[in-house]
């Protein structure tokens, strides 16, 4: 039996690693043995807790609790935790998601050790050093024995930055191997899109109809931080509802809810307030969230997970970023860049809400990836 250890942290890994878990206790039962340990970056019972119950993840066997800090305090906590934990486990491989700071403290800690590192959501580049999240992705992918990407474009970046595409017998540190496996995330939708139509209540309770809302959610730190761009992107969606008449949910990050109390400005607060057509929500699950997004009219995000979403259930999206690494529902005319504009983020509503030739190829695979990703590490880690 091969072991690795999964680590999560934030959100978006909690929820990602509901996809490998099944594969493990499923068809890889017996092969795989799985241990999760949680760094504690998420520790709100609806940013991390809520994940684990409703889509049934297995309970971490080690949590860290680091809690919320600047970048330096934050990952170094997380290495010396998670040093002392591969010591003690030895597994033979660690398995880290996407590109937050849980995901490069994971990759550092066991390649320092020589434990072999396994990236899911490898490759994917916004070509932009001043988020954090892109320092950590390519960071990551340097320090990694197995590389699975979710689309092809991550796979020509990774070419790019000189990793060989052979498909080697053999993986070790010195010679990484890159596969191209569809995203994990669209295996995820598939299998709690049909749950998630039979428990979520909450549109019921929101008192929203199919195509009759609009789905924002805000909380990069560019958008949440810098008092002008809140403001901006706050000013543009109250346009877009007194203008379409359309409701909006907002179903915001702890951040963001501090970040609004603090910087938007007294006016435009007052009128947020007083507009009872925008509705802003705690953080929601992963089933409301597909509820959510399966009727929504539209998404305005600056999530990454969420752009993606809205292409799986063919909504249209207006990205509050300068850029995205998922390339492809740009260039394929599903979502708008729009960085925090009103201008921009005004316009791209227009544009998309008047579009009707919307189509939708197979970017993100076949809905099999953890199964594919599963059989790789059974293959080639030793
Ligand atoms: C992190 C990831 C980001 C990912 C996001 C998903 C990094 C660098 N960024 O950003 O890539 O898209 O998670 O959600 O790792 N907070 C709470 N309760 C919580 C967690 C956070 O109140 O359970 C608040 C704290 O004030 C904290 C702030 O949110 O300081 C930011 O949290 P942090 O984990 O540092 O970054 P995220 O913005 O969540």
């Amino acid at each position: 039996m091969k072991k690795f250890i999964t680590i999560v942290g934030a959100r978006p890994q909690i929820i990602k690693s509901s996809a490998i878990s099944r594969a493990v206790s499923g068809k890889f039962k017996g092969q795989l043995e799985e241990v999760i340990v949680h760094t504690g970056q998420h520790y709100d019972e609806n940013m991390s807790d809520i994940f684990f119950n409703e889509m049934k993840i297995p309970r971490p066997k080690y949590n860290l609790n680091v809690g919320s800090g600047g970048h330096g305090a934050q990952t170094a906590k997380m290495l010396e935790g998670l040093e002392k934990i591969f010591q003690d486990e030895k597994p033979n491989a660690v398995l880290v998601y996407g590109d937050t700071n849980s995901t490069i403290a994971g990759a550092l800690a066991a390649s320092k050790i020589h434990i072999p590192v396994i990236h899911v959501e490898a490759g994917l580049r916004s070509f932009n050093k001043m988020m954090p999240e892109e320092v950590n992705r390519i960071a990551c992918d340097h320090m990694s024995t197995l590389l699975f990407t979710p689309t092809k474009t991550g796979i020509d970046n990774l070419e790019k930055e000189g990793f060989s595409l052979e498909n080697r017998e053999k993986a070790d540190m010195n010679h990484p191997v890159v596969f191209h496996c569809g995203d994990i995330m669209y295996d995820n939708s598939l299998h709690f899109s049909e749950v998630s139509a039979e428990k979520s209540g909450l549109m019921q309770e929101l008192g929203v109809e199919t195509n009759q809302f609009i789905l924002c959610t805000i909380h990069r730190d560019s958008n949440t931080d810098i008092p002008e761009n809140l403001n901006s992107i706050f000013r543009a969606l109250l346009k877009i509802q007194e203008q379409s008449k359309m409701q909006i949910v907002l179903p915001l990050h702890p951040r963001t809810k501090k970040k609004m109390e603090e910087l938007l400005t007294k006016e435009l607060a007052e009128k947020l307030a007083n507009n009872t057509a925008i509705q802003i929500i705690d953080p929601a699950g992963f089933l409301d969230i597909i509820a959510l997004e399966k009727n929504a009219a539209m998404l305005v995000t600056d999530s990454g997970g969420l752009q993606k979403e809205a292409f799986f259930f063919q909504k249209p999206c207006i990205i509050l970023r300068p850029q995205t690494e998922w390339v492809e529902i740009v260039e394929n005319g599903n979502a708008i860049l729009s960085d925090f504009d009103e201008t921009r983020i005004l316009a791209a509503y227009k544009t998309l809400s008047e579009k009707s030739d919307y189509t939708y190829p197979a970017f993100y695979g076949d809905g099999k990836a953890a199964e594919f990703i599963c059989e790789q590490i059974n293959r080639l880690i030793e």
